[in-house]
């Protein structure tokens, strides 16, 4: 399975929701490779903190740039899930990425500005699917804010109603330090001791592949 993260958005979160699946699927026994297609190599650089500090399940991790189709197709005969982190933007990444992919996940924040940004998120992704109609396409809200009185988190679900091409998880992640913490120690935070965002990952990784 080939999952790609993706959004034209810098910040959003997709890093952070790469990283915490890959952990997830793999203490589950999965084989799992990261794919980072960001120059910007964060996940490249939490997998090298991952390593150094020798911590366990293990997960692969390739740098790849450019077109990555062929990349993530070749991958995937070789790991049972592949997930690719792109760069915040437009990119050939992103592009050649949905052309492989078995399931987009979009990451949004629950901010206009980024909600803005889905009208041409959608248009590149009707174009990916005359190429590759099998692509599953799915929203996510991220860095959502905790507090209850705040209501960005329905609004933002109001939002991306709006868009057919992108169905909205049930899973929603919210604005959490463990998230922050946990990146500089090569962990997800699945391993750490935060339940409540170990919870949110584990709802995503059983969502995103149902
Ligand atoms: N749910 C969360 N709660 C708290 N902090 C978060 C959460 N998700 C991400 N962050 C923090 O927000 C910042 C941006 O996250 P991240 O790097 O994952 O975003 P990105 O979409 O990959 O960014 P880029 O577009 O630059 O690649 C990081 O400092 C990260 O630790
Ligand atoms: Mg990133």
């Amino acid at each position: 399975m080939i999952l790609l993260i993706g959004s034209q958005k810098g910040g959003v979160g997709k890093s952070t929701v790469a990283i915490n699946l890959a952990v997830e699927y793999a203490r589950q026994g999965r084989d799992v490779c990261l794919v980072d297609a960001d120059a910007q190599r964060s996940a490249a650089r939490w997998h090298a903190d991952r390593e150094e500090q020798g911590h366990q399940p293990a997960v692969a991790c390739v740098e790849k740039f450019g077109t990555i189709h062929q990349t993530l197709t070749d991958l995937a005969t070789r790991y049972d899930i592949v997930i690719v982190d792109v760069a915040g933007k437009d990119s050939r990444e992103m592009r050649t990425g949905m052309l492989a992919a078995d399931t987009l996940v979009v990451v949004v924040r629950p901010s206009q500005l980024d909600l803005d940004t889905l009208g041409h998120m959608s248009e590149v992704i009707e174009q990916a699917k005359d190429l590759n109609p099998g692509l599953t396409v799915r929203g996510l809200i991220a860095q959502a804010p905790s507090n209850p009185a705040i209501s960005e988190r329905t609004d933002a679900r109001e939002y991306l109603a709006d868009y057919p091409t992108i169905k909205p998880l049930e899973t929603v992640l919210y604005e959490r330090k463990a998230y922050r913490d946990v990146v500089g120690e090569g962990l997800g935070v699945v391993e750490w001791s935060n339940p409540k965002a170990k919870a949110e990952i584990q709802e995503l990784a059983a969502e995103v592949q149902a």
